[in-house]
């Protein structure tokens, strides 16, 4: 087979740490990261320092991403205790509202039933409430979204009966949508063992049962999303490892891999990373395109990466496919491992 052209391709779900955590990761790392991995599009999470849950904060994330991204994005307002009306003034500058159910990394935990209520009464979108919920509190999720019919995406799905309890939900008319990650799809709790701290992320992986669920219900899932997450090795290997782990320079080598296996069709990867993500965050889609030479075959290592982070719970992985160029709105921004665009070119998809 010769090259395979891609369109522009979008995660929904990236961390990239920037400010308040940038020795991890931060735009300009994390956007060469993306073009790296042949995306062009990034959603960015607001559980950064300070959190992104008031104006002054998603002005200035605009302004620093502005300033350093060398791809385009959208950024996340965060679910906070009091911040309902004042987040859905913001609506149309941001790409979703953001809403922690459980514990994970960072401080944007939602536990309070009003202040649950009062984002699903007063979210306008565009974009979708995206939540994190896991286990019981998927169904919380899912009963509010159908209570106020609010457009909702469950992020990062890892268990069976959580994909089964969104098949039944979806076939009864619940205004719901959801993704899965790379690790989830491709990685099990024996790799968790395995990788130690580098296999550790918030929803932790899942038997092998729970992995063949989801292949199992490839129709049910949406997107798939990195929830990109670096943390530096130093603080993985630390007392009280933060969860998390990068994917953008990964995903599509390893879906491409399942392409090459017969797992998925290449229909499935573009509508889960272009048409899916367009229409569910409203995404004025750059013109772009991938160049993919399916037929290369190579070993995923640490010292490729651009992700500041600098590991990948991937490593040592032998995948068939990889990103040749990236263009972007008519220029190339990317060719065999060099980012060629500079800091400043990425936009924001939501200047407003
Ligand atoms: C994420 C992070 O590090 O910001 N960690 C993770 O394990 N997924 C937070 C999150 O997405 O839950
Ligand atoms: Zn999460
Ligand atoms: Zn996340
Ligand atoms: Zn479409």
């Amino acid at each position: 087979m010769g090259t395979i052209i891609l369109p522009a391709l979008a995660d929904v779900h990236v961390h990239f740490r920037d400010p308040g955590g940038t020795h991890k990761e931060d735009f300009a790392t994390g956007t060469r990261a993306a073009l790296a991995g042949g995306i062009v599009v990034v959603l960015d999470m607001p559980n950064t320092s300070p959190p992104t849950v008031h104006e002054a904060a998603l002005q200035e994330k605009a302004r620093i991403a502005e300033e350093k991204a060398h791809c385009d994005f959208g950024l996340f307002l965060g679910a906070g205790p009091d911040n309902a009306s004042e987040a859905s003034a913001l609506g149309s500058r941001a790409a979703g509202l953001k809403m922690y159910l459980g514990h994970t990394y960072g401080p944007l935990l939602m536990n309070d039933l009003p202040a649950m209520i009062a984002h699903f009464q007063r979210w306008r979108g565009p974009g979708p409430i995206a939540i994190h919920a896991e286990g019981p509190m998927l169904a919380a999720a899912i009963a509010l979204a159908r209570a106020y019919d609010q457009p909702t995406h469950l992020c990062h799905v890892s268990r069976a009966e959580e994909i089964a309890l969104i098949r039944r939900s979806k076939a009864s008319g619940a205004p719901i949508t959801c993704e899965v990650t790379p690790h989830h799809l491709f990685l099990t709790e024996a790799d968790a063992s395995r990788l130690g701290p580098f296999g550790f992320m918030r929803p932790t992986l899942g038997t092998e049962r729970d992995r063949a669920a989801l292949w199992e219900n490839l129709d049910v899932i949406d997107c798939f999303a990195t929830d990109h997450a670096p943390h530096t090795r130093q603080e993985k290997l630390g007392e009280n490892p933060p969860p998390g782990v990068p994917g953008l320079e990964t995903i599509l080598p390893l879906l491409l891999t399942a392409v090459s296996e017969g797992r998925l069709s290449m229909q499935d990867v573009v509508q889960r990373l272009h048409h899916a993500p367009a229409h569910i965050y409203h995404l004025p889609m750059p013109a772009a395109e991938a160049e993919i030479d399916p037929d290369a075959e190579w070993e995923i290592t640490d010292e490729a990466l651009h992700t500041r982070c600098g590991w990948s719970p991937f490593a040592g992985m032998k995948v068939r496919g990889r990103v040749r160029r990236v263009w972007l709105r008519g220029t190339l921004a990317y060719e065999d491992g060099q980012v060629l665009v500079p800091a400043g070119f990425g936009r924001n998809l939501f200047a407003g």
